[in-house]
């Protein structure tokens, strides 16, 4: 099945990434959020993140009118009757996603896939709210979705060849380098990049170097684009601190238990970027 209407549900940071990458890539986007002032900000945060690429000259006018024109932004679920893939964006919260997979499973068409953007439940724990697991697939997109070329799909023990399939051509559509995981905590990507940086944050901890002096390391001895410590204030302290929380609950494994000085630092309210403050200080 080739997939021509996709489904957000959820229009933060995530979703309405995923939904500006769909609708750039000519599908037919509802986007659905909670109440419709949230709708609207979604839709907001979709006309700046284009408003930049027009800017950067990565689209024209013509095709950032084309991709607005394609989003349908509200907050009833029933939109999403007829589309054929669902992708859910909501909070990490298992709750939450079940509840609205049950909601989904009444509401989709029978065709339709229902896709999780979480980054560390299980894929299966979410499918089994449904009467359909074996239409249920992971796609893991990486913030900021427009910019981010990678997208890890992840298949329970229930997905079908068919929607794995289906998940990696939608993928590979939207111009994205498809990867494909079992439903173990951290995927791929997480599994090996959580262990680096609690790294770096123990040998910060030691004193063993400066913050500098660890980010150059990397940066410049191993041709990373960012240092450890500089990219956990892009993630998020407190995002940074859950993976490690459900990598470590998964595999009880010290490589993934959070250090100390994370912990400590997300309940100072060090969160990083989006507060101001982490290892570095982003003045407002
Ligand atoms: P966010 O908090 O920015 O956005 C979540 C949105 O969902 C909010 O706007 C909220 O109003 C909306 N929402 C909540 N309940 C809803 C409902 N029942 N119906 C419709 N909308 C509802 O969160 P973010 O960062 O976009 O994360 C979403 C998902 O993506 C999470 O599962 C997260 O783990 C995952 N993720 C996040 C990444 C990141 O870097 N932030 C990277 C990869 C995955």
């Amino acid at each position: 099945m080739a997939v021509r209407s996709v489904g957000i549900v959820g229009g933060g940071l995530m979703g309405s990434g995923i939904a500006e990458v769909c609708a750039r890539s000519d599908l037919e986007v509802r986007l659905v959020e909670a109440s419709a002032e949230l709708a609207a900000a979604g839709r907001a945060r979709i006309e700046r993140s284009t408003a930049r690429a027009l800017e950067r000259g990565r689209i024209t006018e013509e095709e950032r009118d084309r991709a607005l024109g394609r989003i349908a932004p509200g907050t009833d679920l029933e939109a999403l009757r007829d589309v054929d893939m669902v992708i859910e964006a909501i909070p990490e919260r298992l709750e939450l996603k079940r509840e609205l997979f049950g909601r989904l499973d009444r509401i989709a068409a029978g065709h339709a896939i229902l896709a999780t953007n979480t980054s560390a439940l299980p894929v299966i724990d979410i499918a089994r709210a449904t009467s359909r697991p074996e239409h249920v697939v992971g796609t893991h997109f990486f913030n900021p979705p427009p910019v981010m070329q990678l997208l890890e799909l992840v298949r329970s023990i229930d997905t079908d060849d068919a929607t794995l399939a289906t998940a990696r051509a939608f993928g590979e559509a939207l111009g994205k380098q498809v990867i494909v995981a079992q439903d173990r905590a951290g995927f791929i990507v997480n599994l090996l990049l959580v262990p680096f940086l609690n790294g770096a944050v123990r040998l910060y901890e030691t004193g063993l170097a400066s913050r500098e002096d660890i980010d150059a390391g990397m940066r410049l001895g191993c041709n990373h684009p960012m240092g450890p410590l500089e990219l956990l204030d892009h993630i998020g302290l407190d995002t940074a601190l859950m993976v490690c929380e459900a990598l470590h609950a998964e595999y009880a494994s010290s490589e993934y238990a959070a250090p100390p000085l994370l912990r400590r630092m997300v309940a100072a309210g060090r969160l990083g970027r989006k507060s101001g403050r982490g290892f570095y200080e982003y003045p407002a």
